[in-house]
């Protein structure tokens, strides 16, 4: 069942058993008034590490840490009712050994109420996830384009073009066998995604891949134009919230110097108690 009707927050396997038929709709949040908005919308939330980038200000994701998440995920989740909630291991918070990553999934869930977490990586990381699903973590894998990957990967560049689609076909494969309940594909061409979508048999999260995958997830604040720092292809601004912001500080600015803000509707008398 997609989100629009659904009372309770789903799970990892009612968003399992949405592979091929209604669309997961997924957005990245990082506070709880903006979980709160995307909370009947959404099927999945995710916290991601491009928290990072997009509220910190870092030039990566490489720099953030497990205490950002967890602060950020705990936000998230007061703003939640109906949609699950997916959180972002950080760099080097799982790459070392399946225990490390199960230390610190474990602190992830157990700190923000997540329901499952999310790590970069395909056949390399695949014995990590089936350490981490049999000791009762939920995880959603993420392949093609890994921003934390991005010193050796040579930047943000398309991943699986040509020949090296069958390498990410078989990422995609060893990460579902390896118990994974979803797989973010990122930045690979169209037509990989759709081969990956219709070979694996979990669902494919989109983002910069194809309409064709079982669901798509966009960064928010790059979807309501408040993150204009740069705009990858793939994004598509639904509202220009950066610019009515900047107008509306402008407008703020003139005001308070112009002293017509506060107006009388604005301030208090000296007698009737008033409230707000
Ligand atoms: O961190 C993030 O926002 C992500 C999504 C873009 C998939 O990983």
């Amino acid at each position: 069942m997609s989100a629009t009707g659904r009372k309770t927050a789903p799970l990892p396997d009612d968003i399992r058993a949405m592979k091929g038929s209604d669309p997961i709709v997924s957005l990245t949040a990082y506070t709880t008034p903006m979980a709160r908005m995307m909370d009947a919308h959404c099927d999945l939330v995710l916290v991601g590490d491009s928290v990072g980038m997009v509220l910190h200000g870092l030039p990566s994701t490489l720099g953030v840490t497990m205490e950002m998440m967890i602060l950020h995920g705990q936000a998230v989740r007061r703003g939640l009712e109906r949609a699950m909630m997916v959180i972002d291991m950080p760099f080097g918070s799982y790459e070392e050994s399946p225990e490390q990553a199960f230390r610190n999934a474990r602190r992830l869930m157990a700190e923000t109420g997540a329901g499952a977490v999310k790590l970069e990586g395909g056949t390399e990381m695949a014995e990590t996830i089936r350490f981490l699903v049999a000791r009762g973590v939920p995880v959603m894998a993420h392949i093609g384009l890994t921003p934390q990957s991005m010193n050796t990967l040579g930047g943000y560049k398309v991943q699986g073009r040509g020949q090296a689609g069958d390498g990410l076909l078989s990422d995609a494969r060893a990460v579902a066998a390896a118990g994974a309940f979803a797989v973010v594909l990122e930045k690979v061409p169209q037509s990989l995604a759709d081969r990956i979508t219709a070979e694996v048999a979990i669902p494919t999260i989109g983002i910069g891949a194809s309409a064709g995958c079982d669901g798509q997830v966009l960064v928010v604040d790059d979807m309501l134009g408040l993150f204009t720092a740069f705009k990858p292809k793939f994004v598509k601004r639904f509202a220009t919230l950066g610019e009515d912001g900047e107008a509306a500080i402008a407008a703020y600015a003139a005001e308070v110097r112009a002293r017509s803000f506060p107006g009388p509707e604005h301030v208090f008398g000296d007698d009737a108690p008033e409230r707000g």
